[in-house]
């Protein structure tokens, strides 16, 4: 009987002698399957179907679907032990692929641009290995192919709504990292991602011909003031050893050359780490929207979007993953990260369970593949996977007490 009541079945189809090297094919061959057919955020169906299947073909696991287009499986060591999440995520993007491989993408305008398609595959891959060594395991492993990673709310505090960590006692997960080399892998303690909040704002003038206009309340002249103003913020209000990001990334407004629109609609990002200054943003973000729209006569609507929360490691996790990554592939492989300001919605699980998350290098030079993440090119170094799945067989294995493959 497993911890939750339910009778499991314990036949598993892997052989024990299972290893990283024997699942690499297997590993690149689902990456090129799921590259080829991506899809959006909480629209994973197809690949939620295929994760489920290809585990299932594994067996000795526990799949279940805790929502429409996630995949959980568990798998239940030979003895009582403590229990470890790792969590992939598994949808694409908006984006039409432009890279001339023979895998690229056959939907049009989707796109797998931040490897998660690659994440989903060395998880897999880990399963695989991890099966084959379900006697050897104290515990429970517990495998979360996560959906809806790119569009907020994000998949992750849904999985954490639904139970998923439930008696979990810590969660690992990682990001393939065009920043970062082939043959790093970098590993924070502390803070290492942010929080990405969103602004909508309209700036509400008064039209009229652009030959006159005394007569009209310019929102673009006004929208641009804002906007110069708001760099204000990060320059002279927030501690400059504190990091902070304001940007603007969408300015709407106006149809023509001789006319003055009666509204300009803009939208951007607000990054931080600090949850202090993150909860000062929203004020100190409409006092300027404010003042240069009352100076004017003009008007505005604000909303301020909460988005995930920032990435925030457990000394304790990063600790088990320094330790797999060093046992698994080396000391020369091992960096401190880099903290970024972009999100992730990992953090949903880290206000649950001390988590740990961190960056595996998917970048070469030499090979061309450069392009940043959410590029129409983006690629990975496809030798970067054999490197997650051999952190995430190594610390299962060290976090179940069972002894190093
Ligand atoms: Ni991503």
């Amino acid at each position: 009987m497993d911890p939750l009541g339910k009778e499991i079945s314990v036949s598993a189809s892997v052989s024990p002698n299972e290893t990283v090297e024997s699942v690499r094919d297997d590993v690149i061959g689902w990456r090129r399957h799921l590259h080829q057919y991506p899809e959006r955020s909480f629209h994973e169906v197809r690949t939620s179907q295929f994760v489920a299947d290809t585990l299932a073909s594994f067996g000795g696991l526990e799949i279940t679907r805790p929502t429409p287009t996630s995949v959980l499986a568990r798998l239940v060591g030979s003895g009582p032990g403590p229990v470890l999440a790792i969590r992939a995520d598994i949808d694409a993007l908006p984006i039409n692929e432009r890279n001339t491989h023979d895998f690229i993408s056959r939907e049009p305008g989707t796109m797998h641009a931040c490897g998660h398609d690659g994440h989903t595959a060395m998880l897999l891959g880990a399963v695989k290995v991890l099966v084959g060594k379900r006697d050897a395991l104290n515990g429970e492993v517990r495998f979360i192919f996560q959906h809806a990673e790119e569009l907020n709310p994000g998949g992750a505090e849904e999985l954490v709504q639904a139970g998923v960590l439930d008696g979990v006692d810590m969660i690992i997960g990682a990001h393939l990292w065009s920043a970062l080399a082939v043959g790093k892998v970098g590993v924070k303690a502390g803070a290492l991602m942010a929080s990405p909040d969103i602004l909508h704002i309209t700036i509400k003038g008064s039209g009229g011909h652009a030959a006159i206009p005394h007569q009209t309340i310019d929102p673009i002249a006004i929208a641009a003031q804002f906007i110069t103003n708001l760099q204000y913020i990060v320059s002279r209000n927030v501690d400059p050893l504190q990091p902070a990001v304001i940007s603007i990334t969408r300015i709407a407004g106006g149809t023509t050359h001789n006319v003055i629109p009666g509204e300009v609609e803009l939208e951007g990002t607000v990054r931080t780490f600090d949850p202090t200054l993150r909860a000062e943003m929203p004020k100190r973000v409409e006092r300027i929207l404010s003042g240069i729209t009352s100076a004017h006569g003009a008007s505005y609507s604000f909303e301020y979007e909460h988005g995930y929360r920032p990435v925030v490691n457990d000394e304790g996790a990063s600790e088990l993953l320094r330790r797999a990554v060093v046992n698994a592939l080396g000391d020369d492989v091992l960096i401190e990260a880099t903290p970024t300001m972009g999100g992730e919605d990992f953090s949903a699980y880290q206000q649950r369970v001390p988590g740990a998350f961190f960056f595996i290098g998917a970048r070469c030079e030499e090979r061309g593949i450069v392009q940043p993440h959410h590029h129409e090119r983006f690629d990975i170094d496809e030798r970067a996977l054999d490197f997650g799945t051999r952190i995430f067989v190594a610390a299962a294995l060290d976090f179940l007490g069972a002894k190093q493959a």
